[in-house]
């Protein structure tokens, strides 16, 4: 019996280190490439802040008809026709308590909304080369906006309508849209809305008619002028009613000349200036993947958000920026890279990098449709992205803080204070494909720093920066739970090491949602604060370090 027990014993014994063996085996594998990084944190003040509910996803109106380069990817994935009784579809947006969802795209610009006692028959959009867009003018059935509205309440959504701005406008043969703006649809739906108690987050003018503009364009003078004609009509309808929504525009993409008289001719009229970003190119492009490894053409986008947070700061408005619609790739992105795991090196970035210029909000086009979506089209599963969203929007709080990271331009970092907890989340995203990257901290303002041990340093200057190889296996092993001394790491890997895999790995566990349709947890490693944060080639690391008390965090 005895030599049962201890038979048993070794047995367990043995698998257990079988087990780990394996573990450290493929470890040793995948690091016989290491470096030491330093991430740099200033954490004196915080460099901007965004809302609490950053996160941001959009809806769009494109029909199934809608296609691109011969693939036609959006399905019934549109306002007009998705399937609001998806269990997954609706718990997807649960999991953010509160999700904020922008309704727009193209074909905003030639909605028309179904008005009560009307016998006008309520027609979707159909396809015809020869108009705008290559499709007629589209209805929305007020049936159907009563059935969007009850599932944006029931899911908790915050809802951004992109109203239809070119109501009213005479198309130029030169592709100017010129006359104002004439209001009276909009105005219908908003009187609906508001009788039939929808609470609406923001109502936002126009899509992608600013600057150059796609498709045809407003000058800013008279964008100017018609976003007044909303700021009036919302103050009417909504008067003495709360909360009242925010008026956003011009959700379109950034124009140094015409944002900068745009927001000079609306400063008391605009909430939120919104722009769009597809700075990868078209779907089309075989060189996605390239361009979203490449730091420097990440880089690339830096410089917009700068300019357009100069212009604000200089201005007398007290609107902020949003990024109101990012696909990366125009023409409903690339199957398999704008919804594969490699889409989050190009996302996470974004939400980075955007934070640090005083974005407020980000919303990713889309929620669901196209090839870029958070959600599959089909099966409604999350994407990788999805995770990546929800990892965020639970981690990263809303003071942003300034990082610089000193090793290799291969690593992106970010760190804003915690979400609803103490201490800091730190975002390391590794862009190379063979190189482990080691990183320890460094910090340059006083801070309370409640641990025994940890790989924190106070020193300004003193840098590791050494390659060598067969580095020994240090990867830290989940410590238990929680308490002093530990932190949370969430690491993100691709299955299999594909970077087109719609599988998203966490702490090497699959995520998937369970069979009645719910969103799986998103469990940290706890590790002892005194391990180096180690990240994977080709990984994406949240950590979350709740003993480092910064003052900019003021926890
Ligand atoms: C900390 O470092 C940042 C960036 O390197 C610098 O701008 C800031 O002035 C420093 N703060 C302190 C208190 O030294
Ligand atoms: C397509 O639109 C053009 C221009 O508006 C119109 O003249 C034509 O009749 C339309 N074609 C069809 C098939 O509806
Ligand atoms: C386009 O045409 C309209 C109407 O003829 C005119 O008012 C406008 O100035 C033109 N715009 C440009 C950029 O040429
Ligand atoms: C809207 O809310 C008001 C006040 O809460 C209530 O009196 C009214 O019945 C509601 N209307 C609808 C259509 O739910
Ligand atoms: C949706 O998921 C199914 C099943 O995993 C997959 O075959 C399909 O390619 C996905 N569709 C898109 C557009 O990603
Ligand atoms: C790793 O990335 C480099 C570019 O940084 C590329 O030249 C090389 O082919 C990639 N290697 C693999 C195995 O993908
Ligand atoms: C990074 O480290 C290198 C060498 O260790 C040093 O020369 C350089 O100044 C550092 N860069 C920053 C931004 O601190
Ligand atoms: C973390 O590691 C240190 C040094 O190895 C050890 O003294 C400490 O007890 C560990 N802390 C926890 C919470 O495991």
């Amino acid at each position: 019996m005895g030599s049962l027990i201890l038979q048993m014993g070794v047995c367990i014994w043995v698998l257990l280190i079988s087990f780990s063996c394996n573990l450290v085996d493929s470890q040793i594998e995948s690091r016989n490439d290491v470096l030491q990084g330093r991430v740099f944190i200033d954490g004196k003040n915080a460099i901007a802040t965004t809302d609490n509910d950053f996160i941001c996803a959009t809806m769009d109106w494109w029909p199934p008809e809608k296609c691109d380069y011969g693939t036609c990817s959006w399905g019934h994935a549109s306002l007009l026709n998705v399937d609001l009784n998806n269990i997954i579809f609706q718990n997807a947006i649960k999991a953010f308590s509160k999700l904020k969802i922008r309704l727009g795209g193209t074909l905003q610009d030639k909605v028309v909304y179904q008005t009560e006692n009307s016998h006008k028959p309520c027609i979707s959009f159909s396809q015809n080369t020869s108009e705008l867009f290559g499709f007629t003018e589209g209805c929305l059935p007020l049936s159907r906006w009563d059935q969007l509205s009850n599932f944006f309440k029931e899911t908790g959504a915050e809802v951004i309508f992109g109203l239809n701005a070119l109501a009213g406008k005479t198309l130029q043969a030169n592709a100017s849209s010129t006359g104002p703006w004439d209001s009276a649809n909009a105005e219908s739906l908003m009187r609906y809305t508001v009788k039939k108690n929808y609470t609406m987050y923001a109502w936002e003018l126009g899509n992608e008619l600013c600057g150059s503009g796609v498709g045809t364009r407003v000058t800013a003078s008279q964008y100017a002028f018609d976003t007044l004609t909303l700021k009036n009509i919302v103050e009417e309808i909504y008067s003495g009613i709360e909360p009242k929504p925010r008026i956003i525009a011009p959700g379109g993409f950034f124009d140094a000349d015409w944002f900068k008289e745009f927001i000079g001719k609306t400063p008391e009229t605009v909430d939120v200036i919104t722009h769009h970003i597809y700075n990868l190119g078209p779907g089309v492009d075989q060189h996605l993947v390239e361009k979203i490894l490449d730091p420097s053409y990440l880089d690339g986008e830096a410089d917009t958000f700068k300019q357009l947070e100069n212009i604000l700061k200089t201005s007398i408005t007290s609107a902020s920026a949003w990024v109101g619609e990012a696909g990366g790739a125009y023409n409903s992105g690339h199957n398999l890279v704008t919804n594969a795991f490699v889409f989050s090196f190009w996302y996470l970035d974004q939400l980075g990098m955007s934070s640090v210029y005083d974005t407020k909000t980000y919303c990713r086009q889309t929620l669901i449709g196209g090839n870029y979506g958070l959600l599959n089209t089909t099966t409604f599963e999350p994407n990788p992205d999805y995770y990546s969203a929800l990892l965020w929007h639970r981690l990263m709080g809303r003071k942003v803080l300034s990082t610089n990271f000193n090793g290799t331009k291969k690593i992106r970092s970010y760190a804003h204070c915690a979400k609803e907890s103490k201490g800091i989340t730190l975002l390391l995203i590794n862009l190379d494909n063979t190189t482990t990257v080691d990183v320890s901290l460094s910090l340059n303002s006083t801070l309370m720093l409640n641990t025994l041990k940890s790989p924190v340093h106070h020193h300004h200057h003193h840098h590791h920066h050494h390659r060598h190889h067969h580095h020994k296996a240090t990867k830290p092993r989940n410590s238990k739970t929680g308490g002093i001394g530990t932190r949370e790491e969430y690491h993100l890997t691709a299955k299999n090491g594909d970077l087109h895999s719609q599988v998203m790995m966490l702490n090497g566990k699959e995520l998937r949602v369970n069979s009645y349709g719910g969103i799986p947890q998103l469990e940290p490693l706890y590790v002892n604060s005194s391990e180096i944060i180690s990240v994977a080639p080709l990984s994406i690391v949240f950590t979350h370090i709740p003993h480092l008390t910064l003052y900019a965090c003021g926890n």
